[in-house]
């Protein structure tokens, strides 16, 4: 593996860098520009399959646009790009490919890791699923007394538990009604006694979701359910004709790239839906981890989300890179982190089913690009990641968005919204939805255009409140548009950033598919339970700052 390229010490940066010092300090300059240019919307809006997306908004020009691209073409984004698809082991630290690319590869369609083709292992593992999805969803597979199943739990946490509730939200209404998922992830206790609760077990498939099989709260999670399953079949007397073993054999499936660990918790390997070393955990909601919203939504959906996935993907290994919508936004980034010193990034959908997209996209985009070392071990040259977040609009609107349009961060905002509602309710003769979006289109215009002095005195505002209520404009946004919220669409827009945190990683030099920094706490706080469980010994061993938490904790645990 050749040595990253510092970004820093490339032409385009230099360019990057004179433009920036032109523009900054400047005000107004999206009016200028729009004003200037009739055409602007339409030279920086571009459509990558069913996704219109408009980069009009942006502090963007012909030459921040061309000197962004020869940016990415000098870091070799497209050697990188292509090496990623050709399966080659760019996940370094780890010795990995990287193909979550390759989980929606077509039937027929080659893909070498080591020499082997790995598509056809994608579509038998897509098939098993479907079967047994389709058996769940029919009433033919059953629990151990006989009863259908009703409410499927998802255990698994990270990549294991963030897509799978992002997506499950985002297509309830394509859900099979009957058919419920619950998601445990937290290790708080809370977590798995409140999903439990009023379940009963008897209609309950519990599906074990872990990469490796053998996460901390996955599995104190998957045996906690385990014994509520159990010993609520026994107080119901459910387990009079069954052992224990069928009990777990009927109720308990498996999803990882550990079987053998599977079959020591004592789920049947027949139960087991498999995938691979080379699908990173934020990267798997497309694999055998996305088997609880097979269940719910059905094989026919699932495929369909399979192929939004694959449209973005070709996009993006096809397009020039000037029309490229993940290269664009991901070189975008770059811009505002790297000149603008942007810290955060936010992501607003005006659609209440996306509401937990920003927090899936918190663990994409944060535990991949959040690294201050390059892929060779040599320290980073110039800022890395952002701190992604956000909230449905117009939940936002009257929560945080103040911040972005009068506060002194640049906050690049990326707005999301569809043009047909889930739900066409009227108010009285208002179209509900409409009004809605007219939310949508008026924050990105006033973020853009802002509003003058002037302009605020003409409206009689008394002259010591007028800064107050200026507002700056140039806060850069980016309008992302579909027709509805599809399965198919959802899988665009899922690879659309699974794409842009490459790119932005591969400018600046990172291994965008490694995860060490989460390693450090996991270990300590396996050193840290005997001391809270009363080990004085181990208690001693602390720092002084943690024995004296921990033994606060003890004096006021009740
Ligand atoms: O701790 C981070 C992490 O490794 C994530 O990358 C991953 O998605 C999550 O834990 C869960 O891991 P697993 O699927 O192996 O249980």
């Amino acid at each position: 593996m050749s040595s990253p390229i510092d970004p820093t010490a490339t032409s385009a940066w230099q360019k990057l860098s004179d433009i920036h010092s032109t523009l900054s300090g400047k005000s107004g300059l999206l009016r200028s520009w729009f004003a200037e240019d009739p055409q602007r919307a339409e030279r920086f809006t571009v459509d990558a399959a069913d996704l219109h997306v408009d980069l009009s908004k942006n502090l963007l020009t012909n030459d921040v646009r061309d000197a962004l691209i020869e940016l990415a073409r000098e870091v070799g984004l497209e050697d990188r790009r292509d090496a990623m698809l050709r399966g080659e082991k760019i996940n370094v630290t780890e010795n990995r490919a990287v193909l979550h690319t390759a989980l929606r590869r077509e039937k027929g369609d080659e893909v070498l890791v080591d020499g082997e083709n790995v598509v056809p292992g994608v579509h038998e593992v897509l098939d098993s699923m479907s079967a047994f999805a389709t058996k769940v969803r029919s009433g033919e597979w059953v629990g151990v007394t006989g009863k259908k199943i009703e409410t499927i739990i998802n255990i698994g946490i990270g990549g294991s538990d963030l897509g799978p509730v992002m997506v499950y939200e985002a297509l309830k209404p394509y859900k099979q009604e009957g058919l419920e998922c619950r998601f445990i992830s937290n290790i708080d206790p809370t977590d798995a006694a409140t999903k439990t609760a009023g379940l009963n077990p008897e209609t309950t498939l519990v599906i074990v979701a872990s990469k490796t099989f053998t996460t901390l709260e996955t599995m104190t999670n998957a045996r906690l359910v385990r014994q509520w399953l159990l010993s609520t079949l026994k107080e119901q007397g459910a387990l009079e004709n069954a052992s224990e073993a069928d009990a777990v054999t009927k109720h308990f499936v498996a999803v990882s790239t550990a079987l053998d660990k599977v079959a020591e918790f004592g789920i049947n390997p027949d139960n087991a839906f498999g995938f691979w070393d080379w699908v990173g955990g934020r990267y798997s909601v497309d694999s055998a981890i996305g088997l609880s919203l097979m269940i719910a939504f059905g094989p026919e959906r699932f495929y369909e989300f399979l192929s939004g996935f694959r449209a973005i993907d070709e996009h993006f290994a096809s397009t020039p890179l000037e029309q490229n919508v993940p290269v664009l936004m991901g070189m975008l980034n770059v811009w505002y982190v790297n000149f603008y010193k942007a810290h955060s990034h936010a992501v607003l959908p005006y659609s209440q089913y996306l509401h937990r997209f920003p927090a899936y996209l918190q663990q994409l985009t944060m535990e991949s690009n959040g690294k201050g070392v390059r892929f060779d071990g040599t320290p980073v040259t110039c800022d890395t990641g952002e701190i992604f977040w956000g909230e449905p609009g117009t939940n936002g609107q009257h929560a945080f968005y103040q911040l972005i349009h009068q506060g002194t961060r640049l906050i690049p905002s990326d707005f999301i919204a569809f043009a047909t509602p889930a739900h066409p309710l009227t108010d009285g003769e208002t179209d509900v939805h409409a009004l809605f979006l007219s939310n949508f289109f008026a924050q990105t215009a006033a973020l853009a255009f802002g509003k003058t002095a002037d302009e605020v005195r003409a409206e009689g505002t008394p002259e010591e409140i007028v800064p107050a209520r200026v507002f700056t404009g140039d806060r850069p946004t980016t309008s992302i548009m579909a027709q509805e919220l599809s399965p198919r669409v959802l899988g665009e827009l899922i690879a659309l950033y699974e794409h842009i945190t490459f790119v932005e990683g591969v400018v600046w030099g990172i291994d965008s598919f490694d995860q060490w920094g989460v390693e450090l706490g996991k270990k300590l706080a396996l050193q840290i339970a005997p001391a809270v469980m009363g080990d004085s010994a181990a208690l001693e061993s602390q720092d002084s700052s943690t024995a004296a938490l921990v033994t606060w904790y003890l004096s006021q645990r009740r």
